[in-house]
């Protein structure tokens, strides 16, 4: 165990690369971390600290929160607002950013608890998180301040509660994941280099909202459904946990797509997923470690953020059939250039 670098560790070293680093985002790291942690440990223990269920409370989005999202969001805030190095955070679960209390280099946007449907029943569920940096005004941070592209991201990760706990990271030097050692209280790098494998026969999508998708993704679908009779020649499997950060785990370790598409179920959302803290976290990731990540049209990078809570439709994972649906959308564009 000891023969591999901690996350700590890991930071440090990769820090020692870059001659104008302070220490600032390496304690940042550890802190969003150590938040992990915390968050880990509540959603272990489960029914036994009484964090499940209700809230009874909705966040911005008209979504009812559990007390895990609460939870996990107050412990994010509390593992970073006085340490100085962020100036502002934004969460699912706030309806405005949150400045800190310096005003530090950097800006932390978060999803607390991702597939927090999964809360009450004992499966998967992660925390998904985006760092940019503070622009350079000298003002107090506004909202405006997060409406960078996904491109300018400086660090993605999320960390995974499942079996066991991981925290999988990017700074933009590839993709390292670690495993929590519970006993020891660190993350340990158990998977280094993550890669993408480029082909797939695994995809996942809720099949329940198929009538409201549009052609390309019901042509990519109806094809893959279709298996070795079909255009595609060959059977394809699926799967869907309703955690994004489970789906995209997945696929960093085996390959697959996710897809959670443009539909006309509500046509006031362009889609089910939230940019600044779902999407181009995931979206950096994916691309880091050799994958795609697109909208359907565009590349998921280059979206200009517009508002907080902005929603996205989000399609990712293993280049050669994200390319194909890209090619099938320009095929068949759903929405007007
Ligand atoms: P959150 O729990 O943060 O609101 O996110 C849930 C998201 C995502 O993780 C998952 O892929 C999707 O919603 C599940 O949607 P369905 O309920 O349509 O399956
Ligand atoms: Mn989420
Ligand atoms: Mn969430």
């Amino acid at each position: 165990m000891l023969n591999r670098p901690t996350l700590t560790q890991f930071i440090i070293e990769s820090q020692g690369h870059h001659a104008d680093a302070t220490g600032d985002f390496t304690g940042l790291l550890n802190d969003v971390a150590t938040a992990c942690k915390a968050i880990a440990s509540a959603v272990a223990r489960g029914a036994l600290a009484d964090v499940l269920g209700s809230a009874g409370s909705g966040n911005i989005q008209g979504e009812e929160q559990k007390k895990l999202d609460v939870i996990a969001n107050t412990t994010m805030i509390a593992a970073n607002e006085w340490r100085g190095h962020l100036a502002a955070m934004a969460s699912e679960e706030m309806e405005h950013i949150l400045p800190t209390h310096q005003r530090g280099r950097y800006l932390l946007v978060f999803d607390p608890l991702d597939g927090s449907s999964n809360t009450d029943i004992n499966m998967t569920l992660g925390t998904i998180f985006s760092v940019l940096r503070t622009p350079d005004n000298g003002r107090d941070p506004v909202a405006d301040d997060f409406f960078q592209p996904g491109t300018r991201q400086i660090c993605a990760g999320y960390a995974l509660y499942g079996p066991s706990t991981m925290l999988v990271l990017t700074t933009g030097q590839g993709v390292n994941g670690f495993t929590l050692d519970r006993n020891l209280g660190e993350f340990f790098l158990t998977h280094p280099d993550m890669v993408i494998p480029a082909d797939t026969s695994e995809f996942a999508i809720n099949m329940s909202n198929e009538r409201f998708w549009y052609p390309p993704v019901q042509r990519y679908v109806a094809e893959c459904r279709a298996g070795r009779t079909g255009p595609r020649g060959r059977d394809f499997n699926m799967r869907w946990i309703a955690s994004m950060v489970a789906e995209v785990h997945r696929i960093l370790n085996r390959g697959g797509v996710f897809m959670y598409p443009r539909d006309l179920k509500d046509p006031a959302k362009p889609g089910r997923l939230r940019l600044l803290y779902e999407a181009n976290p995931m979206a950096f990731i994916v691309e880091q470690a050799g994958g795609m990540a697109i909208t359907g049209e565009a590349r998921m990078l280059d979206v200009k953020p517009t508002s907080l809570h902005q929603r996205v439709p989000v399609i990712l994972g293993s280049t050669n059939e994200v390319q194909r649906i890209a090619d099938y959308h320009r095929e068949a564009p759903v929405m007007a250039a």
